[in-house]
């Protein structure tokens, strides 16, 4: 056992010391030609044994102790206070088992800084890649213009158009990233107001009738909904998770397809909103990733589609700044539903 460690190596250094004692003593004794019975060497070997048996094992303590403490000290494990002196100096594997434990705080600790350095970097990546196509668009555009195209004059108005795409997607991209920022950082001041959704989804199909009409997409509640419906939450940003949602089921549903809406009890305190397109889908193995920024997948229609990717990264993060759920259902090639609960106003 550790605790017995110390007081075996004191005693075996005391012991070493008492011979060495009674040697000196016994050759000083035959040097003055003092006969000494042999009494008094055993009590002056004794006496001695227990001395610096008594010394040693305090002073070896006292030393564990002091380098100890500054082992504790400098790794701050915990207040050194706490600790028995005793069990402290004695007790070698609790401070080893200790030393283990910091130690593998800090690897997790650097570990967790990696991964968030990565994902800096991934983000800052993604971030230059998004703004490099619109902005390469333009830049052809121009230069087009320049090379001559201007002195066309229809030309000079289409190449005018599609640079006014480019920059309007860029200005796009840089909201989105704005309110990115915005909630990461936390200084959302959310505000806490009496929302009536039905009136608020009704507000968004307008606002969107234009683009849905585009692509040929009827956007529809699944049915009348007369009274209003109360809610508790931001409405700007509500109005923002709704819009994104029905973004999406415009930009990658189908020619003729229907965006439906629908409002439904959650719990006894929640309401849940559904928006449900028959689009393209979403094949299982991108579902987990879809809330990520800049996560868009490759093969669906996001390319040509053109959105920054952070759409739904978007409503995530407000819906749960509102403390509340957002969840996914989609089948490849069928048609997806976003629903996202609500708190009610009882
Ligand atoms: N309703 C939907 N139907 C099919 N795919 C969708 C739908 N909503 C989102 N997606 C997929 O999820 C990706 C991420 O969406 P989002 O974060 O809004 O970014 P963005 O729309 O800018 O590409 C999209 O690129 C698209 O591939
Ligand atoms: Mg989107």
């Amino acid at each position: 056992m550790a605790f017995k460690r110390t007081y075996k190596f004191a005693f075996l250094s005391s012991l070493l010391l008492s011979f060495l004692a009674c040697l000196i003593l016994f050759g000083l004794d035959s040097y003055f030609n003092i006969t000494l019975p042999l009494n008094y060497f055993l009590i002056f070997f004794i006496s001695f044994l227990m001395l610096s048996l008594l010394i040693i094992q305090n002073r070896v303590q006292q030393f564990i102790y002091k380098k100890v403490q500054k082992i504790y000290d400098n790794v701050s494990l915990l207040d050194v206070s706490d600790v028995d002196k005793r069990a402290m100096t004695s007790d070698m594997d609790t401070l080893s088992k200790k030393v283990n434990e910091f130690a593998e705080g800090k690897r997790l600790e650097i570990e967790t800084l990696q991964v968030r350095e990565a994902y800096r970097r991934e983000f800052l990546g993604n971030i230059s890649h998004e703004l490099k196509t619109p902005l390469f668009t333009i830049q052809g555009y121009i230069l087009t213009l320049l090379e001559g195209a201007a002195k066309d004059k229809e030309l000079r108005t289409k190449y005018l158009k599609r640079a006014d795409i480019g920059v309007e997607r860029l200005i796009y991209i840089i909201k989105d990233l704005d309110m990115i920022a915005k909630l990461e950082s936390g200084d959302l001041n959310l505000k806490s107001e009496t929302i009536d959704v039905v009136s608020l989804i009704k507000d968004s199909f307008e606002l969107l009738e234009i683009k849905a009409k585009k692509n040929d997409i009827t956007l529809t509640f699944d049915k009348n909904y007369d009274i209003p419906i109360l809610v508790k939450g931001d409405k700007e940003r509500i109005e923002q998770v709704l819009i994104n949602l029905i973004i999406n089921s415009i930009k990658y549903g189908v020619r003729g397809g229907v965006t439906t809406i629908s409002i439904a009890n959650f719990s006894i305190n929640q309401i849940v909103i559904n928006v449900k397109d028959n689009g393209e889908g979403i094949s299982e193995a991108h579902i987990p990733r879809l809330f990520e920024r800049f996560y868009r997948i490759e093969r669906s229609r996001s390319r040509e589609q053109g959105g920054s990717g952070l759409g739904l990264a978007i409503v995530k993060h407000i819906v749960e700044s509102h403390k509340q759920q957002v969840f996914v259902k989609s089948t490849l090639g069928k048609g997806s539903a976003f629903s996202f609960t609500l708190k009610k106003v009882i």
